[in-house]
């Protein structure tokens, strides 16, 4: 995507070729900086503060990870230690694990001194895929939103929760692909954005992206999407998802399922975009997810710009509240209306999902 006429991705290799540079992603909307990746700390560090974040990015940025840890110790100990340190930065998001698990094979079976080359490779290639992954759910949801502008002849409202776009991905998004692709095709879109308190993906990081690519939309309070949905100003909900279980339940932000049940209620259709990496297919359902607990200051504090432009934190709680903070929730498959994949959308079920990915039934 473009960022004032600017070709970005979320996450590149610079030209020396053993450092890559990733956007900051917790000083956004307020200042855009970049950083650069040169140790495996750094990058283990980076997804565990949340400098990027998002599934497909969680797992391409622990990809380069794994490839700066063998620049520093190439043995079968020094990939086994990368990989583990990489491994317990985020507990939900399945792409890390599969990113990681992609390089190790790759990589395992060269000579140690070929093994950071080759992971830097592997670790760019996962992101040309991903691109194109996301380029493919675009299509495909285009479809289903340009179905309903059809039948509307008017504007179609989309609901997304979270931040599933471009800075979730290394380009184009999840959710937001089919919009970009709605926006781009001349279909008159508007986004309903959910702020997504605690850390407010969508006010901070969606709203910033839809802007720079001048997507109609507007902010809600979290709350907001059922009155929405039952007073008819939503036409669908598109969310991202960080696992989906074999049978289509999906882990998302904490808020999917509420949005997903006021969906279910007002007949609203409620889609999850997601590349395959993120189905997690050794589990049968959605209860063994692992659920982030995040830190409770997320929730007891909140931060913004002043109009001087300096970035504060306040607390927004009396001293000393007991707080807690589930980041993800599980959103039983009944209540999700299709999957949109890069192979197309199918129904979120054990069927659904073996017709589109007859080689994982
Ligand atoms: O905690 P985050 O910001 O990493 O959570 C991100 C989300 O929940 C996204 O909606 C999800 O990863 C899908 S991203 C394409």
């Amino acid at each position: 995507m473009r960022i004032d006429g600017v070709a970005w991705r979320t996450i590149a290799p610079e030209a020396d070729g053993c450092s890559v540079r990733i956007i900051d992603q917790t000083l956004l909307p307020h200042r855009f900086e970049t950083r650069v990746l040169r140790t495996l700390d750094d990058a283990a560090r980076a997804i565990r503060v949340m400098q990027v974040r998002g599934a497909p990015l969680i797992g391409a940025t622990a990809a380069y990870g794994l490839a700066l840890g063998l620049a520093e110790d190439a043995s079968n100990a020094g990939l086994e230690r990368a990989h583990a340190v990489l491994l317990v930065t985020r507990p939900t998001a399945v792409n890390l694990r599969w990113a990681l698990d992609r390089v190790r094979a790759a990589v395992a079976p060269l000579a140690p001194r070929a093994r950071a080359g080759a992971a830097f490779d592997m670790a760019a290639l996962l992101c040309d895929e991903d691109v194109a992954t996301n380029e493919a759910i675009g299509r495909h949801g285009h479809a289903l939103i340009a179905e309903r502008a059809k039948a509307r002849s008017g504007r179609v409202d989309v609901l997304t929760h979270c931040n599933a776009g471009w800075l979730a991905c290394v380009d184009w998004g999840t959710a937001l692909a089919p919009i970009y692709k709605a926006y781009d095709a001349d279909i008159a879109v508007h986004v309903w954005v959910d702020e997504t308190r605690p850390r407010n993906q969508g006010a901070a990081l969606t709203a910033w992206e839809l802007g720079r690519h001048g997507v109609p939309h507007t902010v809600i309070a979290d709350n907001a999407g059922g009155h929405l949905m039952r007073n008819g100003k939503v036409d669908l909900c598109i969310v991202g998802t960080d696992r989906t279980a074999a049978n289509g339940d999906v882990a998302n932000k904490i808020g999917t399922y509420l949005k997903a049940l006021a969906a279910h209620d007002n007949g609203v259709p409620f889609y999850v975009a997601q590349p395959s990496s993120t189905i997690d297919w050794t589990l049968a359902d959605g209860a063994a997810i692992p659920v982030e607990e995040r830190d409770g200051a997320e929730v007891g504090r909140i931060s913004g710009a002043l109009d001087d432009g300096s970035v504060v934190s306040v607390r927004l709680v009396p001293e000393g509240t007991a707080l807690a903070n589930p980041a993800f929730d599980v959103t039983p498959a009944r209540y999700v209306t299709g999957l949109i994949t890069e192979r197309g959308v199918c129904a979120a079920s054990v069927h659904g999902l073996a017709r589109l990915f007859p080689e994982r039934a």
